[in-house]
């Protein structure tokens, strides 16, 4: 077995994204893109892998903090992606095999093309070998530059002559390089060029008048290899992964009725059936079940919504479960850990949190409903509020099945309203509620009259 090495440089400035955000931290369609990067190094099952980081080093290493097994290297100040590849010489000191030598701003590339290119890279016993494409614009790229006998060298497209300009055949700034002699060749590296900087793909020129062996494994799809510069670059690849996205969606028997605006995470799952409406989001592994209908505007948040149900226009949904037949929206608002019933309702501004709203039950219009325990068949009047927060803790409110909220009621936790117990309207529960009982708080009513004419007499 031939060890793999993974590096992936990811310490340059991205100067073009004007961000104070690492520029790999981006996210295409919804994830940062050296997130992908990662997950398709991960399927060559490497020995190593290892980060290069330097412009905003920590902020890129506090958000890899979750992956297991990844080393970084910082590389300070940034001379270039040859110095780049010179900073983990101490941490791959000793090893041997193909080091493979990833982009964090081309996250696109298949696991397919990295496995060819290590596989050609192997069969040829090539000391390097690059991956390339054609392009239609090349501007901006290294140029791959040929002989009869095979490629030559690479320029950058800013050291380029106008008849280099003209090639199509693109760097991507993946490769695949034999360890063994590596670090000492690209020390010979020198930084001769527009931009006063260590340019790694100097080696593949340095390699070729030496007589090594270099080899290309050109990409059918070039997309695969499109790095990721500006923001206009990011919009135009999220829009790429999107509509891929949709059309899979399509093909699995999903309907957009109109996939330009309709945005899903890669990692979304929607059943068959389902009819998703202009302006809908769906992120961070959602998923919905068959036969739901999902009005426009509408957002669901790592969330799970159950067959045949309904969200009517413009609600949010994140971090909470919906069941079967349910009927939510429109202007709902479910958050953190609700769970919505099967065939229950959530109407019109209901806010639910932390909440569990039981099967058939209903919350129409107007309420917040809190760190709540609702059982099955109970209805909640308009502008019914837990009270869930005393000021330090939050309460628990629980309200039993088939009990009847009546509106503008509030229910001070911690408080049980008993099976099948009515709340008039406009009381304020302050103590417990025994089941089958009628709770009232509001004193008796008085009709002062002539008492609007009196006060105009009086002013
Ligand atoms: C690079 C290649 C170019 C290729 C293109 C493909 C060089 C000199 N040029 O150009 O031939 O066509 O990629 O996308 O390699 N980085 C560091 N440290 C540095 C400089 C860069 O870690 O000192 C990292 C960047 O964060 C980035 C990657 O290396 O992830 C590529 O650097 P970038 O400046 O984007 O190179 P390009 O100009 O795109
Ligand atoms: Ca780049």
């Amino acid at each position: 077995m031939i060890d793999v090495h993974i590096v992936i440089l990811a310490a340059g400035k991205g100067t073009r994204m004007q961000s104070a955000l690492p520029k790999v931290l981006h996210r295409v369609a919804g994830r940062p893109m050296i997130d992908y990067v990662l997950d398709t190094a991960d399927t060559l099952a490497p020995r190593t892998t290892t980060v290069v980081v330097g412009h905003k080093a920590e902020v890129l290493r506090a958000a890899l903090r979750a992956r297991p097994g990844l080393g970084f290297v910082v590389q300070e100040p940034q001379q270039g992606t040859a110095h780049a590849l010179l900073t983990t010489e101490s941490a791959l000191a000793g090893q041997t095999g193909t080091l493979v030598l990833l982009s964090g701003d081309v996250p696109l590339l298949s696991a397919h093309t990295l496995a060819t290119l290590v596989e050609q890279h192997r069969l040829a016993a090539a000391a390097a070998t690059v991956v390339t494409a054609f392009v239609d614009n090349p501007h901006g790229y290294g140029r791959i530059v040929r002989l009869e006998t095979g490629i030559s060298h690479i320029v950058e497209d800013g050291d380029a002559t106008p008849a280099q300009r003209q090639i199509r055949e693109i760097n991507s700034g993946i490769y695949a390089f034999d360890l063994n002699g590596l670090f000492e060749s690209v020390r010979s590296i020198a930084a001769e060029n527009a931009q006063s900087e260590y340019y790694l793909p100097d080696l593949v020129g340095i390699y070729r008048k030496r007589g090594l062996t270099v080899e290309t494994v050109t990409v059918a799809s070039p997309h695969e290899i499109q790095g990721v510069n500006s923001r206009l670059e990011l919009a135009t690849m999220t829009r790429a992964v999107r509509q891929h996205k949709n059309a899979e969606l399509m093909a699995a028997g999903v309907t957009l009725d109109d996939p330009a605006t309709t945005y899903v995470d890669g990692d979304v799952v929607v059943g068959t059936d389902t009819v998703l409406h202009p302006g809908v989001s769906l992120e961070r592994g959602t998923v919905v079940g068959s036969g739901c209908e999902i009005h426009s505007g509408v957002r669901i948040v790592s969330s799970r919504i159950g067959d045949h149900t309904t969200v009517l226009d413009h609600c949010v949904i994140t971090d909470s479960v919906v069941d079967a037949h349910a009927v939510i929206g429109p202007f709902a608002h479910l958050r953190n850990q609700a769970s919505v019933g099967a065939r229950a309702k959530v109407g019109n501004f209901v806010e639910l949190k932390k909440t569990r709203l039981g099967d058939g039950s209903k919350s129409m219009h107007l309420a917040y409903l809190g760190d709540a325990v609702i059982g099955s068949n109970v209805n909640i009047g308009a502008g019914v509020i837990t009270c869930n927060y005393d000021g330090t803790h939050k309460r628990t409110t629980t309200i039993e099945d088939g009990a009847f909220i009546g509106s503008d009621t509030q229910l001070i936790a911690p408080i049980t309203v008993g099976e099948g117990a009515y709340v008039g309207t406009g009381t304020t529960v302050r103590e417990n509620v025994p089941a089958g009982s009628l709770a009232v708080s509001a004193g008796k009513q008085r009709n002062i009259e002539g008492w609007v004419e009196g006060k105009k007499k009086r002013t």
